[in-house]
């Protein structure tokens, strides 16, 4: 029979919400997400901690929730994709997406979206080079960059204008 790995006690606020859970060391952050909150937005592009689709916020910075073990999120802030809506109102860098066609299929979105989030948190008017560096970790297969970058460059106008 094999032997039962012992769980360890974690707590994680994700998108505002507290959870307290007991989990496999092993398990990875986008699991946490996906399995254990049904947080299905976060999505798994790859596994070789490549395409950036599974990115979240984790204490404020952008990383690739596969790469980080749910355990290494314990007491911490997590923001994902669901977090940005607000009162079924569309976030204006999600609003600035939709109007500039910064999609095609939407498989890379959430991530590209919040490392979105996380640029213009830092710096609220970037270059088109500050841009193109925050969003080198997602892979888009639809190959959308200048819209997607365009996009970028309206939701910080948006956010600024709000
Ligand atoms: S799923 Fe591809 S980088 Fe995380
Ligand atoms: S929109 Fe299809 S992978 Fe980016």
């Amino acid at each position: 029979m094999p032997e039962e790995t012992e769980r360890i006690p974690i707590t994680v606020r994700v998108n505002g919400k507290s959870h307290s859970l007991a989990v496999e060391p092993r398990l990875l952050l986008v699991e946490l997400l996906r399995e254990e909150l049904d947080l299905t937005g976060t999505h798994i592009g790859c596994d070789t901690t490549y395409c950036g689709a599974c990115t979240v916020l984790l204490n404020g910075a952008a990383v690739k929730s596969c790469t980080v073990f749910a355990v290494q999120a314990d007491q911490g802030e997590v923001l994902t994709v669901e977090g940005l809506a607000q009162d079924h109102k569309l976030h204006p860098i999600q609003e600035a997406f939709a109007q500039n066609h910064g999609l095609q299929c939407g498989y890379c979105t959430p991530g590209v979206l919040m490392s979105t989030y996380a640029l213009l948190a830092r710096h609220p008017n970037p270059s088109d080079a500050q841009i193109r560096k925050a969003i080198a970790g997602n892979t888009c297969r639809c190959t959308g960059y200048q819209n997607i970058i365009k996009s970028i460059r309206a939701a910080a106008r948006g956010i600024e204008g709000s």
